[in-house]
């Protein structure tokens, strides 16, 4: 096999190079095209963040505009697509749904499926842009058994978003801003991340020239799991674990994580790269105090989440293998208090890390140092022998 080096997980191994996100795990730095996470989570927008990532500059006011403009118009769904959606099983997962609705994606939009045409390319990100908190909204109504909404094109992709998901047809829906703006700030954080396992997905697809909606999808399967975008319904699922095997005790649970043959992980902690506070972890955690004390839920996991916090941060265990809260740590609080429920967490990480999806996509599309991504092996089976 030549000259084949065994990195199992890719830890030292860069697949690409990019222009689009910065991190150095050591000092817990994130910037966006150079931008610090911390200024765009307080100044910018969702939208403008998009615009940055995939075009590499933060937009004039009348990009801004237009950009803005041309994700509206293509809010709505297919009617037929709706009926795709509708032959889902009610209890499906909303990951698996947003996957194969995006798959679907790829059969009604045929007309910009082209990965070499900049026209069609421009047309298949406005579309995946408009319509995945469109088609997250609808996976969310089916699992309720509640009707769907179309579109308000007057509204914010944010507002827009909440409507379609709380909203009913025969009521107006009153957007409370403290909601819509905490919204918007949680897609930012999670708008790019550079190579990890979703975004290595959505490269790696497309390295063998998929187009995007299909490059998307894998990615949204990539980004389900538990160790990945998954954690922060898992943070969710292991806070009431411990409400209800454990009384509510959080060293007892700490002690479990800590026996690793018990194979219990502190979810929402940990990360392959920062090796210090997450910086998005610290403004989630900042807002979900704020956020929750705006929205008058007194919640008793916040408490416990930070309790756990706490006592991981002073232990050996996680201070000697470098283990902080990562972005998932909190943010399932602040969805739980908006009123998604569990399954939505990460379709709600998805809707934000998509402009970062579609950016490094594109970015890969037009380097002329792509090629096919083909990791080797190390062969350890059996030698040839007779059948
Ligand atoms: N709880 C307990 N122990 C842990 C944890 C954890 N959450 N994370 C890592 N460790 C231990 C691990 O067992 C290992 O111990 P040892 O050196 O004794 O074998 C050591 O820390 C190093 O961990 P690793 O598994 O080599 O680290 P990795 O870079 O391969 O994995 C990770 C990174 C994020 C998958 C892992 O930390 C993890 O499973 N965390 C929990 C899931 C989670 O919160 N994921 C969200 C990640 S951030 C957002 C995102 O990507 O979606």
């Amino acid at each position: 096999t030549g000259n084949v080096t065994l990195d199992v997980g890719f830890v030292n191994t860069a697949s690409c190079k990019s222009a689009i996100t910065y991190i150095d795990g050591g000092a817990g730095i994130l910037r966006y095209r150079g931008y610090p996470i911390e200024q765009l989570a307080e100044k910018s927008t969702f939208i403008e963040v998009s615009y940055l990532l995939i075009y590499g500059e933060l937009p004039t006011p009348e990009e801004l505009d237009a950009f803005t403009e041309r994700i509206r118009r293509h809010t709505m769904l297919h009617e037929d697509l709706k009926d795709l959606l509708a032959a889902f099983p009610r209890d499906a997962h909303p990951m698996s749904v947003l996957s194969a609705a995006v798959s679907a994606l790829g059969t009604f939009y045929q007309d910009s499926l082209s990965i070499t045409d900049r026209d069609q390319i421009e047309l298949s990100t406005v579309r995946l842009l408009a319509k995945l908190p469109t088609i997250a909204a609808y996976a969310h109504k089916k699992s309720q058994g509640q009707p769907t909404l179309y579109p308000d094109n007057k509204l914010s992709l944010v507002e827009n978003f909440l409507r379609m998901t709380f909203g009913f047809p025969s009521e107006d829906y009153d957007i409370d801003p403290v909601v819509s703006k905490a919204l918007d700030q949680l897609f930012i954080l999670h708008a790019d991340h550079e190579q990890n396992c979703s975004t290595s997905t959505v490269r790696l697809v497309g390295s063998g020239h998929a187009n995007l909606f299909g490059s998307i999808s894998a990615g949204i399967h990539a980004l389900s799991g538990p160790l990945h975008g998954g954690a922060n319904a898992a943070v969710l699922e292991m806070l009431d674990s411990i409400d209800s095997e454990f009384g509510g005790d959080v060293d007892k649970f700490v002690e479990k994580v800590k026996n690793k043959e018990t194979g219990v992980k502190l979810m929402g902690f940990g990360h392959r790269v920062y090796k210090n506070y997450d910086p998005r972890a610290a403004i989630v955690k900042k807002s979900a105090d704020e956020i929750l004390k705006k929205m008058g839920v007194n919640d008793p996991q916040l408490e416990m989440a930070m309790r756990l916090e706490e006592i991981a941060l002073k232990d050996d265990y996680f201070v000697s293998r470098k283990l902080y809260p990562n972005v998932d740590f909190y943010t399932g609080l602040i969805y739980k208090a908006m009123g998604f429920p569990t399954e939505m967490f990460t379709v709600l990480f998805a809707i934000g890390r998509l402009p970062g999806w579609i950016a490094q996509w594109r970015e890969m599309m037009e380097d002329p140092a792509t090629k096919i991504g083909r990791p080797r092996q190390i062969y350890v089976g059996e030698g040839a022998r007779d059948y």
